[in-house]
Parts: C-alpha cells; sequence; structure tokens
C-alpha cells in the first residue's frame, strides 16, 4: 500500500535521525581514537555503520511503498566528552531519544491503521531494547573500571575483538 502523509513525513524524519546517529557515533570513535583506545573507538565505528543499515531499511520501506524520501538537516554532533564513560552515557542518551521516536512512530502508523508498516517498527521496538541494553550494561561495567587502567585496556580489547568476530 501507498505510503503517504503524516507517517511517511515522519518515517522521513526517522531517515535522518538515524544517519545524524551514525554522525554522533562517528564523532564519538574520533573521541576514543584521540584517547588511544582503538577497540572502543572500533565499536563506536560499528555502532555508526549500523545506524546507517538503519537508515536504509526506513528509505528501502519508503521506497517499496512508492514514498520518495529525502534526507533532512543532519546536524553537526555537538558532542563534549572527556572520559570513556561520557561517551557512552551520550550514546545511551542518544539511543534513548531514538527509541522514543521509534515508540511514537509506531503510535502514529496505529492511529493511522497503517498495517504494512507494522513489523518494521516492531523490529525497531526490539532493535531499540537491544540496543539500550548493551550500551546499558556496557556503562555498568565502565562504573566497576572506575579508574583502573588495566580493567579499561581490558574492556578495549574485549569490545574491539567483539567488532571483529561480526556481531
Ligand atoms: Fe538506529
Ligand atoms: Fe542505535
Amino acid at each position: 500500500m501507498e505510503l503517504k502523509g503524516k507517517l511517511a513525513d515522519a518515517i522521513n524524519d526517522q531517515i535522518t535521525l538515524e544517519i545524524q546517529a551514525a554522525v554522533v557515533y562517528r564523532q564519538l570513535a574520533i573521541e576514543m581514537e584521540v584517547q588511544d583506545l582503538p577497540g572502543i573507538s572500533g565499536w563506536f565505528l560499528a555502532q555508526s555503520a549500523e545506524e546507517l543499515v538503519h537508515a536504509q531499511k526506513f528509505t528501502d520501506h519508503m521506497t517499496d511503498r512508492n514514498a520518495a524520501p529525502k534526507i533532512g538537516t543532519v546536524t553537526a554532533p555537538n558532542i563534549n566528552i572527556s572520559t570513556v564513560l561520557e561517551a557512552f552515557e551520550a550514546s545511551l542518551a542518544h539511543e534513548q531519544k531514538v527509541s522514543d521516536s521509534i515508540r511514537n512512530l509506531y503510535r502514529l502508523a496505529q492511529q493511522e491503521g497503517d498495517i504494512d508498516s507494522i513489523p518494521l517498527l516492531n523490529w525497531f521496538v526490539q532493535e531499540q531494547l537491544e540496543e539500550e541494553a548493551s550500551v546499558g550494561e556496557i556503562i555498568g561495567r565502565v562504573k566497576l573500571i572506575g579508574a583502573d587502567g588495566n580493567g579499561l585496556l581490558r574492556l578495549d580489547a574485549e569490545l574491539g575483538s567483539r567488532q571483529e568476530g561480526g556481531e
């Protein structure tokens, strides 16, 4: 069924938000590389790539339904962090914003009776739940590590190797 109106506009905005998330993660990757933490940097880069996959999923959904999405304004990431903990906290804050946006899309799809978008939105609800859980778990571990440099290097190695394994 053709996608148009309010829901099409909202999904279009979601495409921009996912691309914005990719840019935020890319900046966080740079911040971690600057702090000589290549594993954590790689983890953020992989997250960045995943956000572009998310943007593509919404783009495909729109074009499959004869809509023509246009990428909106992507702004400078405005990341101001100095510690690993702050980097992951910034990541969690952004994921929570994205989760809220997905819930709003879900509510709108229900209001509009748009059955065709529900499976895709279900996938995203689950995905956001997992994203928030995994970032939350890392935050907990970074807090446990505290000022222990060895612990931080172990986490860096672990997050780096997880990406190579391709999750
Ligand atoms: Fe995403
Ligand atoms: Fe995400």
